[in-house]
């Protein structure tokens, strides 16, 4: 009987240490996941502001889309705290408002995706303006400084 309560005791510290484990992982993930969406970002400024077409970061900006398309999902419920995240409450608070800030940086970046499909310098440079506006909206009232 001992025995049974020490191993259902070792179970429970393992799951219990395991959901710890998941977390911190959903966070790291999700910075590394942002952090190379400002690295995109950055790579994309220089051509836009030369007026350059754009039409080799098409690829990038897939990938920012699916990233966008999936930012709730990169939140989970218990991720608001733990490793060094600097997500706000209002996260979980407000879901509509910040899954509406995430859905505003799409709609940016499908027109960044068309811009850089048309070989036009001055709408991929337009477009990619557009873009930053978004990122910094969220960060003002989901992110902490
Ligand atoms: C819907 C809200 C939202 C949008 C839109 C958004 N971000 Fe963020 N971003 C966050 C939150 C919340 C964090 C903090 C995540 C954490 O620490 O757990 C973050 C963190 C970051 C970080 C820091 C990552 C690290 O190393 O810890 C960078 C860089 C970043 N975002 C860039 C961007 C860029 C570039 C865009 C636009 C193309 C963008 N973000 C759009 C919410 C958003």
């Amino acid at each position: 009987m001992k025995k049974m309560i020490l191993v259902a005791a070792a179970v429970l510290a393992v799951v219990g240490g395991g959901v710890a484990v998941a977390q911190s992982d959903v966070i790291a993930q999700r910075q590394a996941s942002f952090k190379r969406m400002g690295e995109h970002m950055t790579a994309m400024k220089a051509v836009a502001d030369a007026r350059g077409a754009g039409a080799q970061f098409a690829g990038n900006i897939d990938e920012m889309l699916h990233v966008f398309q999936s930012v709730p999902s990169r939140f989970p419920a218990g991720s608001a705290t733990g490793g060094n995240t600097k997500a706000l409450p209002t996260i979980w608070s407000d879901a509509a408002g910040f899954a509406s800030a995430a859905n505003d940086t799409v709609t940016k970046l499908q027109a960044l995706r068309t811009a850089a499909t048309t070989g036009d310098g001055a709408a991929f440079q337009a477009a990619w303006q557009a873009v930053g506006p978004t990122c910094g909206a969220c960060h003002r009232t989901y992110r902490a400084r």
